[in-house]
């Protein structure tokens, strides 16, 4: 049964952000945003804050179970009018020294970030290909130019980049298009998690760990902080994932928000060795071998 001839948009992890943003714009414009959230309280609020028609849905996209159920509330409702849009964006970035970052921890990134967007967009193809509809992924400019300490998240946008260049070209045949959101600095609910998750980080490695790499990390979280502090608003990103869905001829790729035109030059540009130095010098890094610990071999009894 359809109950409406607007096109329908399905949006992940739209409680906050620039999921939230997103989802408001799209229902602002005519669109019936379906916006998946995790706490009931969040689609409260955004059914309150809405201009148009939006509809919040539990879907947390690591749990098959709400998957399923989205899918078949969705589907009953779009009936053969099918999904004009489905926009990836749930994402959680950890942020962490590689030699000491928790595996579990790095699992739950790839989890979230890579893993959760292909079992929705599995999930979903269906009710796009009924309306050649579109897929919009949220990736990260730190995908191409990447600063020590992120790269667990890091790792998670260019594997969802990868599967966004196979993506877009396993589905031209059925005219859906896929195109990848790349934003900078977004200030969004996302620098404040990042504060406390770094410093739960630091209080769970070893006292070695710790003093190996307490301070330069730090440094990180206070540069990357104060960055996405200054950053654009999330209705920015927004502005760019309407052009992503609706324009007649989309591109493969949009970059959004401040610094990320400024990230994709320095990393087209410049060679490898003159990007670590710059990051090192923007990110307060302590220069090449200044940590290493000599080991000075005992004397023997010849010397
Ligand atoms: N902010 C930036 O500068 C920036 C830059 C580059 C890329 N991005 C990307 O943009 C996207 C949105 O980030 P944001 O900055 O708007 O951050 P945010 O405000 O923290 O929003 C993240 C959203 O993802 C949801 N989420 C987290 N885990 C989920 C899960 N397992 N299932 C479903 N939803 C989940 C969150 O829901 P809860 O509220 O329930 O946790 C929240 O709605 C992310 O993919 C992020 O990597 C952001």
């Amino acid at each position: 049964m359809n109950v409406c001839t607007c096109p329908h948009v399905l949006v992940t992890g739209a409680s906050s952000g620039i999921g939230r943003a997103t989802a408001l714009r799209l229902a602002a414009r005519g669109h019936h945003v379906y916006a998946g959230i995790r706490k009931p309280a969040d689609g409260t609020a955004l059914v309150q804050a809405a201009t148009g028609q939006l509809t919040p849905l539990l879907l947390d996209v690591t749990d098959a179970g709400q998957i399923t159920a989205a899918t078949q509330t969705i589907a009953g409702h779009t009936g053969d009018a099918g999904l004009a849009g489905l926009v990836n964006n749930a994402g959680i970035g950890i942020f962490g020294p590689l030699e000491l970052i928790p595996i579990e921890q790095f699992r739950r990134q790839l989890d979230v970030n890579v893993t959760g967007q292909l079992a929705i967009t599995q999930a979903f193809l269906p009710l796009l290909r009924r309306s050649h509809g579109r897929i919009v992924m949220i990736g990260s400019i730190g995908n191409r130019f990447t600063p020590p300490f992120i790269g667990p998240l890091a790792a998670s946008k260019s594997t969802l980049a990868t599967l966004s260049t196979a993506l877009r070209q396993e589905l031209a045949p059925f005219d859906i298009r896929v195109v990848l959101v790349e934003p900078g600095s977004i200030r969004s609910e996302a620098v404040g998690k990042l504060d406390a998750d770094a410093r739960q980080v630091m209080s769970q490695a070893s006292p070695d760990g710790r003093a190996l790499y307490n301070d330069a990390f730090l440094h990180l979280v206070g540069f990357f902080s104060a960055l996405h502090h200054k950053g654009s608003p999330p209705d920015e990103a927004a502005k760019t994932v309407e052009r992503a869905l609706t324009t007649p001829r989309p591109r493969t790729c949009y970059l959004a928000g401040k610094n990320a035109r400024r990230m994709a030059l320095a990393a087209a540009l410049l060679p490898p060795a003159a990007q670590d130095a710059l990051r090192r010098r923007l990110t307060h890094q302590p220069a090449r071998a200044s940590r290493v610990t000599q080991t000075v071999p005992e004397p023997t009894a010849a010397q």
